[in-house]
């Protein structure tokens, strides 16, 4: 039993040590398309409930996400300021916290369209910075 109380402690202390790390940023990805799924089926079952935990799930993790220490401490000049384009990233960010919270307002409100604009919107808004920040 102890052994077991021990593992999430363990996590979290080896977490704080390498601050932001590529993992990391990862799983916070795969949280952030999850949430985006989930939100999704909230429109197709009409379940306002999926929607704002998806939301919820959503705009936590986008807050999370930022350049990982390793990038940040780069000597490369070309990939520091690829990196650190912290502007941007934080424009996109804003973007996205502030179209989740139009889904809930517009579904909560009764406007489907609406809230599927916003919600393609967030999608343009990951896109955005896969492109110009990893040129995918
Ligand atoms: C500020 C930039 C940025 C934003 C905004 C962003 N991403 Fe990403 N995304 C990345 C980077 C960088 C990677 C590559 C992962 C890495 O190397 O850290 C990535 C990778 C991914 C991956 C692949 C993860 C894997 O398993 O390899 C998924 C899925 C993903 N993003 C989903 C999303 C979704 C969904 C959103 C919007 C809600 C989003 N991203 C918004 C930068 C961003």
């Amino acid at each position: 039993m102890k052994k077991l109380l021990l593992i999430p402690m363990m996590t979290a202390t080896v977490a704080t040590a390498d601050g932001y790390t590529q993992a990391d940023r990862i799983q916070d990805m795969q949280n952030m398309a999850q949430a985006m799924q989930n939100i999704q089926s909230g429109f197709f079952y009409n379940n306002i409930d999926i929607i704002k935990d998806g939301i919820k799930v959503l705009t936590a993790t986008i807050d999370n996400v930022r350049p990982t220490d390793e990038e940040l401490n780069s000597k490369d000049i070309y990939e520091q300021w690829m990196n650190n384009d912290l502007k941007m990233t934080n424009k996109i960010k804003k973007k996205i916290k502030n179209k989740a919270q139009d889904i809930e307002d517009r579904f909560g409100a009764g406007d489907a369209t609406q809230a599927l604009q916003a919600y393609s919107k967030i999608t343009a808004q990951c896109l955005n910075c896969h492109i110009r920040l990893r040129k995918w």
